[in-house]
């Protein structure tokens, strides 16, 4: 039996339909379930229904064996898993932005507030730049800072853009691209390899014929060991 997590919200429709193309079809909770444990016996699945920054805290413990997780959230937690997959959907990109009229501002002279949901994706990126900066971490409705004040800039999930838009936000510069990633817990890819390995082969699959193999096709097959975090090694 293989225990994965999922993220509450905009990831988990794309990602059980994926299983279901992968030939894993699980009961999907209802919209308005307030279940957070789904057995699914007839496919050996157990889902965990979690949010989306605690996917990585859950595989990396044990308590799953898999998740199913933004790249964003990879990024911020730098989280002791194995990273076979990218299962393409939920694309988005992680991005700076500011008041249109001010995104060429960065004084220099004094700190520049930056509030975000990802300080430690901020802190590298301006660090990287020498551009000293005072981070304000906020769990969301981040476009809102710069509106009462409490930033200068913004760094934030960045997809259709209409968001930004609707709140006189310019995107200033694009620090990195996301999609939904599979990750894998370290033992569980040794003790139960064969049915992780069967699982990601079929899920690889199934993603080669969504996507088509334009972009260099998928990953190639996994193996049980490797070094600490990232991609397995191949
Ligand atoms: C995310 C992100 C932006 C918005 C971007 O917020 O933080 O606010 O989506 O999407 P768009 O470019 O298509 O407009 P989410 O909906 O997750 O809510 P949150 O503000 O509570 O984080």
């Amino acid at each position: 039996m293989l225990t994965v997590a999922l993220c509450k919200g905009k990831l988990i429709e794309p990602t059980l339909s994926l299983f279901a193309k992968a030939g894993y079809g699980a009961a999907r909770p209802a919209a308005d379930s307030r279940r957070l444990l789904i057995p699914c016996p007839e496919i050996g699945m157990t889902f965990l229904i979690v949010r989306p920054t605690d996917v990585p805290t859950y595989v990396e413990h044990g308590a799953a064996d898999l998740g199913i997780v933004g790249k964003d959230v990879l990024l911020e937690q730098d989280s002791d898993v194995y990273e076979p997959l990218d299962l393409g959907f939920g694309a988005c990109r992680i991005a700076v932005a500011a008041f249109r009229g001010q995104a060429g501002r960065d004084r220099l002279s004094s700190k520049i507030r930056v509030a975000t949901k990802y300080p430690k994706i901020t802190e590298r990126y301006f660090n990287q730049r020498g551009v000293p900066v005072e981070i304000i971490k906020l769990y969301g409705s981040i476009e809102l800072a710069p509106i009462v004040g409490l930033a200068d800039r913004i760094v934030d999930l960045v997809e259709t853009g209409n968001t930004l838009k609707a709140h006189g936000l310019v995107e200033i510069e694009c620090i990195a691209r996301s999609t939904a990633r599979l990750i894998v817990n370290r033992a569980s890819l040794k003790l139960k390899h064969q049915a992780i390995a069967e699982l990601i082969k079929n899920l690889r699959l199934a993603c080669a014929s969504t996507q088509g193999l334009s972009r260099g096709g998928p990953s190639k097959p996994v193996r049980a060991a490797g070094r600490k975090g990232k991609r397995t090694p191949t």
